[in-house]
């Protein structure tokens, strides 16, 4: 693995001592998918489809996926799940190796850092006749939208549901046994605990607790505050009677002592660091239950807003009454796409619903849970954000993946396509940072700036929003001109330390690029990735020229479209590597360039000690990339780049041998746009062929169906756009025309009360797999969008099409040499007059 991000206190894997980890087989079960399978057989009957059926929320719980396949509504604060010993970021992972710490409401999905994210506030039920100690093998984990279970060897079942910020967890012991329960006041899933308090009311049956904690990913002298509220008595409709309570203290070197009758404790952050100290509640109930119900609520802003919480979300509901009510709202959500599920292969629409059900995990939506300089904000306001990084992919490979930057590439785009709603609540928040902090968030995580990676990506976000939804925003509660002023600080206004928001832009202007070993009198930041923040600053850019010409201003469109064309200041024509020529570099304030190797850091890469992170030696120029993956990105001038790269033929031979070479990196997220690049090229049955071989290479159903990292949903954006024969164009409205792997979709829009109805004719089943054989059509021969023949095969506009709504009917055929054009236009780039209007 050997990439992890440099985190300035160490942290330790602390938990392997902790006296109540209980075995458990962490697999899903067999069940799980014989029951989506059946949904998906039945799916043709059905007069109203159930979608939620089709989900397997494990997907991505294995090999370094870091889903969490806990219960949470649609953008939950709480996600209630299981957090298992090893690295597992989410809480849960897929490994029959793993030990059970307990169950816990707080967590995100598909953020890979170093020990995980929350996982606060743990919950562990326990037989103690004779001590801690486990019994027979047995598995059984279960999820669907709003609903988790794992039941450990011991027997005892711990299940779970919940609301935005509560839920409900049900235990089931085995006949005949006492349930005795521990509940943790210090552990989070990176061990951070920075001082907190719990209090026990055995009148009213209610555990309080609260406490500060540094982020899983950002500057750990942070702290966030969270707030818990654990009530035991079942809404005191005397079922559920405590027995025993009191506190417990423990450490790995003889310290266990539990103190019965106990209810306060308060504790400070142990400033001397190593193995946080150990403590928390012990409880037992009469044992005339074997069902144990608690409800829980949460809060990052005080313990009785958590009481509160679970009052007002989940009151006197049921247990199945509050999985009902969560798999409405899910239903709601994942139906904004129907596909033709009887003629669709059963794994693609198994991918495409478990792809959708984690792009409306995240962000987490903490709208009245806001703390620090957001404490009294009026706006909405949404935890996790990130910058969505992970820290492995593939340990066996030499470079990790991409952490940041990649939520403007596909998942905001999507949500243009379906929920502008949500979308303009989380543009809001992005532009409530800018007016709390200074400048758009990049990268926040657990409430708290976390580490940029690339440039401002918020700018390419809010643009996005602006271009595609500038007619409405007003209605949606976004001011577009509030919106272009953020954008343009980040693009203008170096904050003096570019670490954690903002850019380095005082150089990066002064050069036309980030120099390497650069004199910077006023601002702070580790000086690495000069090539590619120079890469992703020029894209930002592009970003806020999009505004600026929505918004009519000329000497800015002008400033900023000059500037979007920074990308070639950092292009070394003279670079070669494997027979190609030109390549992006670092670059030394005086112009000469940093001659390195365009595969450093690539999967090919076999030095095992070369740092490609944010470490400070990471020499190689580039964020978890190489060269030969970075070169590509510039997504709003390809033209320009082709002609750098010596031409269409050489950018197509280029874009195979990236590909042949193994250069390519299916879960990072600066190879996202190459396997579609051949549109640029004039060639789009190649972009057709490679994305079906890279869905098939790198995505299935099974635990272990991500090329890595989810990146809070990133992947499964990417993969719903190559399901859906799509791929949006970042900040603008334009999207390339690829080839469905279902004949038929609708997405509605849910604002606009607009379908819009995609039918391939001439879909062929056959075509759906890694190498579409020789007659199978799947090529696309020509478009139509309600009648009227599109200008292009390769690509239309968001405006002409999904904003419209109606038909759009997509013609295949095997003949693939005989539409290998674009038949007209191909997609755009700035430098040959693309983007010249907004609409
Ligand atoms: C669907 O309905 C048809 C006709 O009633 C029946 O033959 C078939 O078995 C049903 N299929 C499923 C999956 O229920
Ligand atoms: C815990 O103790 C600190 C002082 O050590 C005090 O400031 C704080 O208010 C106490 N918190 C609770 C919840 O008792
Ligand atoms: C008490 O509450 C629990 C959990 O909600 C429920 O299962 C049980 O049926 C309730 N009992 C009565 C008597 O209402
Ligand atoms: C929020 O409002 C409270 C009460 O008026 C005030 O004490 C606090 O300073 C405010 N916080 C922020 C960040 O504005
Ligand atoms: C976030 O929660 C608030 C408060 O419940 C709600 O009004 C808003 O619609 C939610 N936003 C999303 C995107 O779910
Ligand atoms: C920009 O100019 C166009 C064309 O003149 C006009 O339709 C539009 O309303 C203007 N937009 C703004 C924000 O002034
Ligand atoms: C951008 O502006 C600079 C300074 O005015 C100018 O020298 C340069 O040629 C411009 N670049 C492009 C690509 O227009
Ligand atoms: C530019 O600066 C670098 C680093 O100081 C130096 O090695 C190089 O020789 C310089 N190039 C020129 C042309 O002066
Ligand atoms: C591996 O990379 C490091 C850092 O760039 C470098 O110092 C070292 O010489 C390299 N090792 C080999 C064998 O190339
Ligand atoms: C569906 O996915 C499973 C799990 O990856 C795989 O074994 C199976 O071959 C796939 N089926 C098809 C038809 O692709
Ligand atoms: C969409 O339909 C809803 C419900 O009928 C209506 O309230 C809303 O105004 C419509 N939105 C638009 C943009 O027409
Ligand atoms: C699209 O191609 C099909 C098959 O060649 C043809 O029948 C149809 O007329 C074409 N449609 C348009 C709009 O060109």
């Amino acid at each position: 693995m050997g990439r992890f991000l440099p985190l300035s206190t160490p942290l330790y894997l602390v938990l392997s001592y902790l006296s109540y980890l209980a075995s458990v087989n962490a697999q899903p079960s067999p069940e799980v998918q014989r029951r989506i399978s059946a949904a998906i057989a039945a799916a043709g009957n059905a007069t109203e489809i159930d979608y939620t059926g089709f989900v397997n929320p494990f997907i991505g719980t294995d090999n370094f996926g870091d889903v969490c396949p806990g219960a949470s509504v649609p953008f939950g604060m709480a996600k209630f799940s299981t957090d298992l010993t090893g690295y597992a970021p989410a809480g849960y992972v897929t490994d029959p190796t793993q030990k059970i710490r307990g169950l816990s409401p707080l967590h995100d999905s598909g953020t890979g850092s170093s020990l995980g994210s929350y996982g606060n506030f743990e919950i562990m039920p326990l037989l103690c006749p004779d001590g801690f100690q486990t019994c027979t093998t047995r598995l059984a984990d279960h999820a669907s939208p709003g609903y988790f279970a794992q039941t450990m060897d011991n027997e005892i079942k711990m299940e779970a549901t919940s609301t935005r910020r509560a839920g409900l967890e049900r235990f089931t012991f085995p006949a005949g046994s006492k349930p005795y329960f521990v509940l943790d006041l210090a552990n989070d899933l990176p061990a951070s605990f920075a001082g907190g308090a719990m209090d026990i009311d055995p009148q009213a049956g209610r555990i309080t607790i609260g406490g500060s904690w540094s982020p899983s990913f950002g500057p750990t002298s942070f702290h966030y505050q969270a707030f818990a509220c654990y009530d035991l008595l079942s809404n005191g409709n005397g079922t559920q009677k405590l027995d025993e309570f009191g506190m417990w203290t423990g450490d790995a070197y003889g310290l266990d002592q539990k103190a019965l009758g106990v209810t306060h404790l308060n504790l400070s952050v142990n400033l001397i660091g190593g193995t946080p100290y150990e403590s928390g509640a012990l409880f037992s109930f009469e044992d005339n239950t074997d069902t144990v119900v608690i409800r829980v609520g949460v809060s990052f802003v005080s313990a009785d807003q958590a009481c509160a919480n679970a009052e007002s979300e989940v009151g006197d509901a049921t247990f199945e009454e509050i999985v009902a009510r969560s798999k409405a709202l899910w239903q709601d959500k994942l139906r904004r796409i129907e596909i033709d599920v009887p003629n669709t292969p059963p794994n693609v629409t198994e991918m495409l619903y478990s792809s959708l059900y984690r792009s409306f995990l995240t962000p987490n939506n903490a709208t009245g849970e806001m703390q620090g300089a957001f404490a009294n904000t009026t706006s909405p306001y949404f935890d996790s954000l990130y910058c969505s990084w992970d820290t492995v992919s593939d340990p066996s490979s030499t470079a990790s993946k991409m952490l940041t930057s990649n939520k403007f590439r596909t998942f905001y785009p999507l949500m243009a396509l379906h929920s502008p709603t949500d979308f303009a609540e989380i543009v809001e928040n992005y532009i409530d940072g800018w007016r709390k902090t200074g400048w758009l968030p990049e990268c926040r995580s657990n409430n708290l700036p976390g580490w940029t990676q690339g440039g401002s990506n918020g700018d390419n976000i809010v643009a996005h929003f602006a271009i595609t939804y500038h007619n409405e925003a007003a209605q949606l509660g976004v001011d577009i001109n509030e919106l272009y002023s953020a954008a343009k600080t980040d693009a203008e206004l170096n904050p003096p330390e570019w670490n954690i928001h903002g850019r380095q832009v005082n150089v990066y202007k002064q050069y036309g690029y980030v120099p390497f070993a650069v004199f910077d009198p006023s601002s702070t930041g580790r000086q690495t990735r000069e090539a590619s923040r120079t890469l992703e600053y020029a894209f930002n850019d592009f970003a806020v020229r999009q505004v600026a010409l929505l918004l009519n201003n000329t000497a800015d469109v002008e400033t900023y479209t000059n500037r979007s064309f920074s990308y070639r200041n950092v292009w070394d024509p003279n670079v070669r590597s494997d027979g190609f020529k030109g390549f992006a570099e670092k670059r030394f304030p005086n112009g000469t360039f940093v001659e390195l190797d365009p595969t450093d850091c690539s999967p090919q890469d076999t030095n095992t000690s070369r740092a490609c992170s944010l470490q400070a030696n990471n020499e190689n120029g580039f964020f978890e990339s190489s060269s030969w993956e970075y070169s590509f990105f510039a997504p709003h001038d390809t033209a320009h780049l082709i002609e750098l790269m010596g031409g269409k033929d050489t950018f197509v031979k280029r874009i195979d041998h990236f590909f042949e070479a193994g250069y390519f990196q299916a879960g990072n997220e600066p190879s996202f746009q190459t396997s579609v690049g051949y549109q640029y090229a004039n060639r789009p049955t190649k972009s057709v062929d490679r994305v079906r071989d890279v869905v098939f290479t790198n995505f299935d159903i099974t635990p272990a169906g991500l090329p890595g990292n989810d990146d809070q949903a990133a992947m499964a954006t990417l993969l719903i756009f190559h399901l859906l024969g799509l791929y949006p164009v970042p900040s603008t409205s334009q999207l390339l025309i690829l080839s469905p792997f279902t004949p038929k979709y609708t997405i509605h829009n849910t604002f606009l009360n607009t379908s819009t109805t995609v039918t391939v004719h001439n879909f062929d089943q056959r075509s759906v797999q890694q190498t579409i054989p020789r007659n199978a059509a799947a090529y696309v021969q020509n478009v139509t969008v309600n009648g009227v023949p599109t200008a292009s095969r390769c690509h239309f506009d968001f405006y002409d099409t999904f904003r419209l709504g109606g038909e759009i009917e997509i013609t295949l055929t095997s003949e693939k040499d005989e539409v290998d054009d674009c038949a007209g236009s191909v997609p755009e780039s700035l430098s040959t007059g693309g983007f010249a209007s907004v609409r």
